[in-house]
């Protein structure tokens, strides 16, 4: 099968993303991260892109911001990584864990779309500022995007903090973390055809 949400489409696009030189940062990698997770899940995740444990293992948020990840996702989520599909803005390291810049982030950005594309998803969560200024093609900061939905292709985008924003903020901001995840949930929900559209009630 080839088409939307083909596995061999999906395939093909990690082998062309896994020989990527299109960036400086093909040079420092030591793995591309391309994604991990189930290809036909109705939620993603969207971070910035690879730190070290991540560049060594080939897999996104393995590290501390990973943990905290996991830890909400099955708390707030009731669900592991095996069944959502978490991806990054760029797919390789930046050196010294530096921001993107902006011409990685286009030379990437073909993979993210495609990604988006095949899987589909109902809900996409975006962590931090570049994953919801790409997604939304804004200049805003998270903490003026974050406490709302917005319409993504056929469904709904939810942005929230990073991660590692959150453990080094904690308290307040992981609170809003938290209810961001309530908010991505409830749209998956109602996306399965299960829960009422309740209106959004302000910003948790
Ligand atoms: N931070 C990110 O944005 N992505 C990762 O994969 C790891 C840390």
């Amino acid at each position: 099968m080839v088409g939307p949400g083909s596995p061999v489409a999906f395939e093909a696009l990690r082998a062309e993303a896994l020989d990527c030189v299109r960036c400086p940062l093909s040079r420092g990698r030591t793995q591309v991260v391309f994604g991990v997770g189930d290809p036909h899940a109705r939620l993603m995740f969207v971070g910035e892109g690879p730190g070290r444990e991540e560049d060594l293992a080939g897999e996104p948020f393995v590290g501390r911001s990973g943990k905290l990840l996991d830890r909400l996702m099955q708390e707030e989520l009731s669900m592991d990584r095996s069944r959502c599909y978490i991806a990054n803005v760029v797919k390789c390291r930046p050196p010294e864990n530096r921001d993107p810049l902006p011409d990685e982030i286009e030379a990437c950005r073909p993979y993210l779309a495609s990604q988006i594309e095949l899987i589909d998803p109902s809900v996409v969560v975006t962590l931090g500022n570049f994953a919801a200024r790409l997604l939304l093609g804004t200049s805003e900061g998270i903490r003026a995007l974050r406490g709302r939905a917005y319409p993504f292709r056929r469904g709904q985008l939810v942005p929230t903090y990073h991660p590692a924003f959150a453990l080094r903020s904690g308290g307040q901001v992981l609170a809003e973390m938290r209810a961001d995840l309530v908010r991505a949930k409830r749209l998956l929900a109602v996306a399965a055809g299960g829960a009422p559209a309740v209106p959004e009630l302000g910003r948790g």
